[in-house]
């Protein structure tokens, strides 16, 4: 089967994971790249189509070691038929766990055929300049890194032009899955005096958990502690000051400091 076009389909609130599909894109070569972004709350309802003949490259953050679920229940709307996918998770450097395995499972599952996958590491949503975590990545370093891997896709794809080719691929994880994400009360919240009411923590919430009206009010049911609104706020007016959230913070920053590399498969 040729492939005729390339979709990059992610769940990405803080960008990281987006950046390392693009980077892969550019290695895979192929033009168009078209996007399908599953992160904003109207993607749990566009039409997503039907994937046939294109290449897939479908990326998502780790959390808890797994899938984040809103993701997983955005993802589950693909409708595939042998089509080709990439598979890409993206972690704060700490793990992957179960991750992967639950992309290339679900993959399997939605239609897909997955021919390559790879475990990236991106800032850590709770990272903040006191208390960094893998601070400023995908680096240069990690971006060669997933040109590079691009570059190793679309051989791959050359090679399995014909049609006896099979995919040998299999990621590292466990099944029964681990648990994921504990649910931690609270969410990210507003310091009013700075506050401008611009909108923009409204804009990029995955969940819909935010309203800007005359103040800023967040649904904490909502809210998936993904932190986009604290990382995009103009002002710095969001912050996640919850105690939970710190101490999980401070533990990765003393323990999970030291640098970890991307990982690729086969
Ligand atoms: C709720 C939550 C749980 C997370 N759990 C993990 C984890 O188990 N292991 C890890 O290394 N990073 C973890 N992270 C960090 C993200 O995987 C990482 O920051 C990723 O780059 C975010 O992707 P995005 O920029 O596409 O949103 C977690 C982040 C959040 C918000």
């Amino acid at each position: 089967m040729s492939v005729t076009s390339l979709k990059l389909a992610y769940f990405s609130p803080t960008g990281t994971t987006r950046k390392v599909l693009e980077a892969i894109a550019e290695g895979i070569g192929i033009e168009p790249v078209e996007h399908l972004s599953m992160t904003s709350p109207d993607a749990a309802e566009k039409s997503v189509g039907n994937f046939t003949d294109e290449l897939v490259v479908i990326g998502a953050p780790v959390y808890a070691g797994r899938l984040p679920e809103v993701a997983v229940k955005r993802f589950r709307r693909f409708r595939a038929r042998d089509t080709r996918a990439v598979l890409v998770v993206v972690f704060g450097n700490r793990d992957y766990e179960d991750a992967l395995l639950e992309l290339f499972n679900l993959s399997k599952d939605l239609g897909f055929v997955p021919i390559a996958a790879a475990a990236f590491i991106g800032e850590h949503s709770f990272s903040t300049p006191d208390v960094p975590i893998a601070p400023g990545r995908p680096d240069k370093a990690d971006l060669d890194q997933a040109v590079a891997f691009g570059l190793t896709v679309k051989h791959r794809i050359e090679d399995l032009a014909s049609p006896d080719s099979s995919v040998p691929l299999q990621v590292p994880g466990s099944f029964p899955y681990k648990d994921g994400m504990p649910s931690i009360e609270g969410a990210a919240r507003t310091l009013v005096d700075i506050c401008t009411t611009c909108g923009t923590c409204a804009d990029v919430c995955p969940t819909g958990s935010i309203t800007v009206n005359t103040v800023v009010e967040t649904d904490p049911n909502l809210c998936i502690k993904c932190c986009a609104c604290v990382k995009e706020c103009p002002t710095q007016a969001r912050i996640m000051d919850n105690p939970i959230i710190t101490k999980i913070a401070v533990w990765l920053n003393e323990n999970y400091s030291r640098r970890k590399e991307p990982e690729i498969f086969p």
